[in-house]
Formats: C-alpha cells, sequence, structure tokens
C-alpha cells in the first residue's frame, strides 16, 4: 500500500494510529499496518516491500519516486483489498530437490526456521516455526527462497535483499524477500553456515546474524556475542536437509 494511502485511510476511518516502535515495520508494498512511528524517528525504505522505523531519521518511506498522488476515490476502492500476495503456493513440507531447511540452533532460536512473512510472500525475513519453514539455497550468490507449488515447473524464487541502509547500533542490515535480485553483496555457505559479504566492509565474522524483535532477521556487521543491541539475540544460521523440518 502507498504510505501516503495508508495514513489517509486510517484518517478517514478515524482510528487512532499507536505509534510503531523502532526497528518495526512502518511501510512497503502490501502491508497494510501503522504507518507513524514513535516520535524522534521516521519511517525509512529498506526496499520496495519493507520500511522500518528508525531513530533520529527523517520519513522517507517510498525508495522511488511516486507517481503524483492517487484520486480519493482510488485509495478508498484499493485499502480493502491491498494485501501481500504470496508469489507462490509454496513447496509444501516435503524438502524439494535442491532446496535446504535453514534454521538457528541455539536458544532463542533454536530450530527456529528462515522464511518469509507474509509466508511464500515478499516482504520482511523472519526465522519462524518449523511448521511452515521455508526451502531455500545459494544460487550465484543469491539466497534464494522456493515459493512455487512442489514440483512446479517453472520454479518461481524470492531473493533475499540485503539493505544497504544500516539499522540497529548502525551495525546492522535488515534481510527482506523480493521477487528481483540482491544487488548488494553475495552469499555463500561456509560449511554449514549461511555467510555474506560485501567489498568494502570487513566483518569479524561473516556467519553472524541479529534475530530482533518480532523475529526480523539483519546481518550483523560486527561481533558476534559481543554488544548484542537491546530486542536482538546473535545467532548463526545452519542448513540441513532431512525430509521434512522439525521441531
Ligand atoms: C555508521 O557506520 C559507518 C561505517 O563504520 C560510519 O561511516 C558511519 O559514520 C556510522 N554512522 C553513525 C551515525 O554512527
Amino acid at each position: 500500500m502507498h504510505y501516503a494511502s495508508a495514513a489517509l485511510v486510517a484518517l478517514l476511518a478515524g482510528t487512532a494510529s499507536a505509534a510503531i516502535k523502532d526497528w518495526q515495520q512502518c511501510g512497503g508494498s502490501g502491508y497494510q499496518g501503522e504507518t507513524t512511528c514513535a516520535s524522534g524517528s521516521g519511517c525509512v525504505a529498506l526496499s520496495d516491500f519493507y520500511s522500518q522505523c528508525q531513530p533520529g531519521a527523517v520519513s522517507n518511506p517510498q525508495p522511488d519516486p511516486q507517481p503524483e498522488e492517487p484520486a480519493a476515490s482510488s485509495v478508498l476502492s484499493a485499502s480493502p483489498t491491498a494485501s501481500s500476495k504470496p508469489s507462490g503456493a509454496g513447496p509444501g513440507k516435503q524438502l524439494q530437490s535442491g532446496y535446504y531447511w535453514v534454521r538457528g540452533v541455539t536458544a532463542p532460536n533454536y530450530h527456529k526456521y528462515v522464511q518469509s512473512k507474509p509466508l511464500y510472500a515478499t516482504g520482511a525475513a523472519v526465522l519462524g516455526d518449523y511448521t511452515t519453514a521455508g526451502q531455500l539455497q545459494v544460487q550465484s550468490g543469491q539466497l534464494v527462497q522456493l515459493v512455487s507449488g512442489p514440483g512446479e515447473k517453472p520454479e518461481k524464487l524470492l531473493y533475499g535483499i540485503v539493505s544497504e541502509t544500516r539499522s540497529i547500533n548502525n551495525a546492522s542490515l535488515a534481510l527482506t524477500w523480493s521477487e528481483s535480485k540482491n544487488t548488494y553483496g553475495t552469499f555463500k555457505w561456509g560449511g554449514d553456515d549461511l555467510q555474506w559479504s560485501v567489498s568494502g566492509i570487513n566483518r569479524p565474522n561473516p556467519s553472524a546474524w541479529y534475530i530482533c524483535t518480532g523475529q526480523l532477521m539483519y546481518i550483523n556487521l560486527g561481533n558476534y556475542m559481543y554488544q548484542t543491541p537491546s530486542g536482538c539475540a546473535d545467532q548463526t544460521i545452519h542448513y540441513y536437509n532431512d525430509k521434512t523440518a522439525n521441531n
């Protein structure tokens, strides 16, 4: 949904909007929640599909220049139907050939699995329940998630997008899912660890991730298990290939 449209709809509906906490979602294509950040924070676009409240930021919830404001009538008609539509039916609970389950292995994210929220749709990348685990692979430096139905050809993929905008403590980069390829840095497996690197940033641990409030995934550019931001847990993330994802 258009950010301004969401605000306008909330206004027209006469709903009081509760301010969104720092580092939580405030916009993006398909997003239907509140759009007002807490005082002193601004809504910043990390991709077409994900905007986030950041302390001290000037609100800039649109990544691209937008066309002129839609007419009020189109705002009203668009609002009830707008939703983040799954990009595919999803591959189900049996692991498809060539893909992996990818998960955290330590508390508080023991056997929590990489997936998209909403499932199989563009938007936030989270560590979530084993019953909704995503099926992933690294292909030519891209982190991909299979979102088409079992055996469906051609396969439909979502790509893990790394934000170039730094988030929490200026030491983390949000991961979101998109139908377009990632253009910032390269994913690879280091053993069974999901790693990311980019030229110009020397990470002390290329396998270091943060899982923060809302189970949102961030690349940790700093040290692993050191100066962990409040609301976040350190995690490394690992693949395995049993037939089904287990608890
Ligand atoms: C964030 O980190 C980058 C890279 O170390 C640095 O250049 C920048 O000044 C930092 N920004 C803030 C607000 O601390």
